[in-house]
């Protein structure tokens, strides 16, 4: 099986689904990590093995203070050996107002943040547009991850110690459904934000390619800021994004008529939320070795072609600047990162 095709196919697929993926055991003593989405499915996992490993602090970031206190309590009672302070924040991806309040939040009242996973996401086959004017699928998975990953970026930097042997890191949620999407927006690509508006109308917008155009996106984004980083930050920060590969959680309970089939076959070859979130402990302990790459079944990927490909290359740098105009306009702080 090669993983480095930027191919995924049938035969791929499968054997990745069932390979064995490494126990986190990378030591979190002193740190704090901060997880979004992490009440449940991968993230509240990837929260436990972040109590596990005995962290310092866990920011759980979630839509439901309710929702927080039963997975604090959840991840107490199955770890009650771990000394981790758990706090619960909240935070709704549907409204840039939130993310802001909640980054700005985070930033007065946490004094170091030292891992970052942006892992709360949403499938969802109806179309619903939020209070920002956006496509909700879109808002919450590119353009609000976006916006929450630059407002913590100084943050996380600030951790940077160069006798450390692990160094701050951004990891950004994705997944292999961005090998599969026809991203048939991509030919706006000559217009002023022409990919973004396609993705926004209900008339080009595609609602069984929206979640993994969405991923797509996310790649692009990801590989781009980390050049960003690279020259203004001295690479100080690790920016990765992970896909933690097909999981039993409730990220199916919106997807619509695609519920019964995706829920048939993942009674067959789904890994557990908890065999997912390995992969994000892998990107975030990984070091430089996985700055600005795509992570899949705890290693290295090669993205999809239409990643890595001059046409892929040429789209990454227009969905950037496209994010950049819009997020920009929202908060004119975030100017630095694209210009
Ligand atoms: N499961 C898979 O097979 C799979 C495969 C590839 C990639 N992924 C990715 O893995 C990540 C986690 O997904 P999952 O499978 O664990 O799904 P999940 O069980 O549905 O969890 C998603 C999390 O995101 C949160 N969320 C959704 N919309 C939000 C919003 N507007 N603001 C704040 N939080 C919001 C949810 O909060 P609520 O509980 O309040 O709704 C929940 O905590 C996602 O980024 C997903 O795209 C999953």
């Amino acid at each position: 099986m090669s993983t480095q095709t930027g191919k995924m196919g049938a035969g791929r697929f499968f054997k990745e689904q069932r390979t064995k993926l490494v126990y986190p055991d990378h030591p979190l003593n002193g740190l704090t990590v901060l997880i979004t989405g992490a009440n449940t499915g991968v993230g509240l996992e990837a929260a436990r093995h972040v109590a596990r490993l005995n962290a310092a602090n866990l920011i759980i970031a979630v839509r439901s203070t309710t929702k927080g206190e039963a997975a604090k309590e959840d991840i107490r009672k199955s770890c009650p050996q771990s000394t981790t302070n758990i706090s619960i924040y909240t935070v709704d991806y549907c409204s840039f107002a939130s993310v802001k309040a909640f980054a700005e939040k985070i930033t007065k009242e946490i004094p170091k943040l030292d891992i970052v996973i942006l892992n709360a996401g949403l499938s969802a086959s109806e179309w619903r547009v939020t209070a920002d004017g956006w496509e909700e699928v879109l808002q919450v998975n590119v353009l609000s991850t976006t916006y929450l990953a630059l407002l913590l970026l100084p943050k996380i930097r600030e951790s940077y110690n160069k006798a450390a042997d692990l160094m701050p890191a951004l990891v950004v949620v994705t997944s292999d459904t961005h090998y599969f999407t026809s991203f048939k927006q991509r030919k706006a690509i000559s217009e002023d934000l022409g990919i973004l508006t396609a993705m926004n109308d209900r008339k080009t917008s595609d609602n069984f390619d929206k979640y993994p155009a969405s991923k797509l996106l996310e790649v692009y984004i990801i590989r781009q800021l980390a050049k960003w980083v690279d020259q203004n930050m001295q690479g100080e920060v690790v920016v990765n994004c992970v896909n933690p590969g097909l999981c039993h959680s409730e990220l199916n309970r919106e997807t619509g008529i695609k519920y019964y089939a995706l829920e048939f076959m993942k009674r067959f070859i789904a890994r557990t939320s908890e065999v997912g979130s390995r992969n994000y402990l892998w990107a975030a302990t990984a070091g430089r070795a996985a700055h600005g790459q795509y992570v899949g079944s705890c290693e290295v990927q090669k993205p999809a072609i239409l990643v890595t490909s001059e046409e892929g290359q040429r789209l990454a740098v227009k969905v950037y600047q496209e994010v950049g105009q819009v997020l920009t306009k929202a908060d004119g702080s975030l100017s630095q990162y694209f210009e």
